[in-house]
């Protein structure tokens, strides 16, 4: 069954969920349901836990929006004077968009196309982070169009083990597709440095999500930092021009009450990366910053029996909430009212699939037809991989900061569900 925390600002107060002393059926009375309720004040608590331990250390935050993309999310990333980690043209874009200034961004991803290179490159972001030789030649190709000096990181898979809940939040092991093999980085530095559209400014790893033990982020960065001092030793021309060693996100949230990663542990690695290299030590958090920063809000819609088993349908489903459906993933589910009974349900959605569920078995208060649910720590990797999928316009996003609340995102209309669509193509024929 499970526990779960609720982090403050997340309380029940006289039996009622707030968030930020806001009460969430105010919210939902207001907004509707579901709809995705952020905690300004939760986003900054948890960066201030993260800059204490980096403190002294020359380093820099990029915040990976991957994890959390809304303009009102960034807004407030913004304020702390963190950069923002991007792995497409759409979130560079919406950075663009958020005000992020261009030094603060920098741009990685498997699969950069030749345009999401181009717009990188014109804006005259930090840099992009190259994960093959193939990308690092596109990326000397693009520059050369442009007569611009393309600033390159190089993003390693050190293959390591990676001790995280699920396979597919696993990236820094021997046969993942991201990043370049250790193996081969020596050749593709010297390869990279030596092109004059490029320069080399950095290496990079990311090894995983959502880790509680870091020993796969040290015994990966150690890995980069021999890479270093060999590059260093042998080939000093590939390390002149370096300024940033770029560690990557990666820590872990507490979803069912999992003590946190130590962040001793990656102050230490922080400070021995700089110490080794000289360079400034770049971080890419994302889940850590917001997971238990959001909530999502749903309604139950019906109760129902099927064999041995209590069902609770609600308004949110796996369009809205991917990740029990995607990892088996567990999150904290309660009442926005206390009641004085429980029950063991399956909480599960209206999407027509028997994986649209948000818990399985969960002891949850004995809830009915019109009831408010909140499903905890879904700040992270909620909003962003929701989808139309069954038809269903994605919810709308609110922000809470010191007792006022917003929305920042409307919830989509019937309309938005077709936009740019028509039944009958405008016809071209091949000559
Ligand atoms: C390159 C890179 N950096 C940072 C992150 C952020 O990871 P997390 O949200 O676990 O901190 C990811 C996530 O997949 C990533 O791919």
């Amino acid at each position: 069954v499970g526990k779960g925390v609720l982090t403050a600002p997340f309380a029940r107060v006289d039996g009622a969920f707030q968030c930020e002393g806001v009460p969430a059926a105010a919210i939902a009375a207001a907004v509707g349901t579901p709809a995705y309720v952020y905690s300004a004040g939760a986003m900054r608590t948890q960066y201030q836990r993260l800059a204490a331990v980096l403190d002294g250390v020359p380093h820099r935050v990029h915040y990976a929006m991957k994890a959390n993309g809304s303009l009102g999310v960034l807004g407030v990333m913004r304020a702390l004077g963190v950069g923002v980690d991007c792995v497409s043209g759409g979130e560079l874009f919406r950075a663009h968009l958020a005000g992020f200034a261009p030094r603060d961004i920098v741009l990685g991803g498997v699969g950069k196309r030749e345009d999401e290179i181009r717009d990188a490159l014109e804006l005259h972001i930090h840099c992009l982070t190259a994960e093959s030789e193939a990308e690092v030649r596109l990326i000397a190709d693009v520059a050369r169009s442009l007569d611009v000096v393309a600033p390159v990181a190089l993003r390693v898979n050190p293959e390591v083990t990676v001790d995280a809940f699920h396979e597919y939040v696993k990236t820094g092991q021997s046969g993942d597709k991201f990043g370049i093999p250790i193996d081969q980085a020596f050749e593709v530095a010297k390869l990279t440095a030596s092109l004059d559209d490029l320069r080399l400014v950095g290496l990079h790893q990311h090894v995983g999500s959502q880790l509680f033990n870091l020993d796969g982020l040290v015994d990966g960065a150690e890995r980069l930092l021999a890479l270093y001092a060999e590059l260093r030793a042998k080939a000093p021309k590939a390390v002149a021009a370096m300024r940033t060693f770029d560690v990557g996100g990666g820590l872990g949230a507490s979803y069912n009450g999992e003590p946190e990663p130590d962040l001793a542990v990656l102050g230490r690695l922080v400070r021995r990366a700089h110490d080794a290299t000289g360079l400034i030590v770049l971080l890419e958090p994302g889940r850590f910053l917001v997971a238990n920063a959001g909530v999502l809000l749903t309604r139950v819609l019906y109760r129902k029996r099927s064999g041995a088993r209590e069902f609770v349908v609600t308004d949110a489903g796996m369009n809205d909430l991917l990740r029990p459906a995607l990892y088996d993933a567990w999150h904290r589910v309660d009442a926005a009212r206390a009641t004085d009974r429980r029950i063991v349900a399956e909480i599960v959605g209206p999407v027509c699939e028997s994986g649209d569920f948000l818990a399985h078995a969960r002891e949850v208060d004995d809830v009915h037809p019109g009831d408010l649910l909140v499903v905890q720590s879904a700040g992270a990797y909620g909003f962003v991989m929701s989808s139309n999928y069954n038809a269903r316009p994605r919810a709308a996003e609110v922000l809470v900061d010191a007792g006022k609340w917003g929305v920042v995102r409307d919830r989509e209309q019937y309309e938005d569900l077709v936009r740019g669509e028509r039944a009958i193509p405008e016809w071209s024929e091949i000559p």
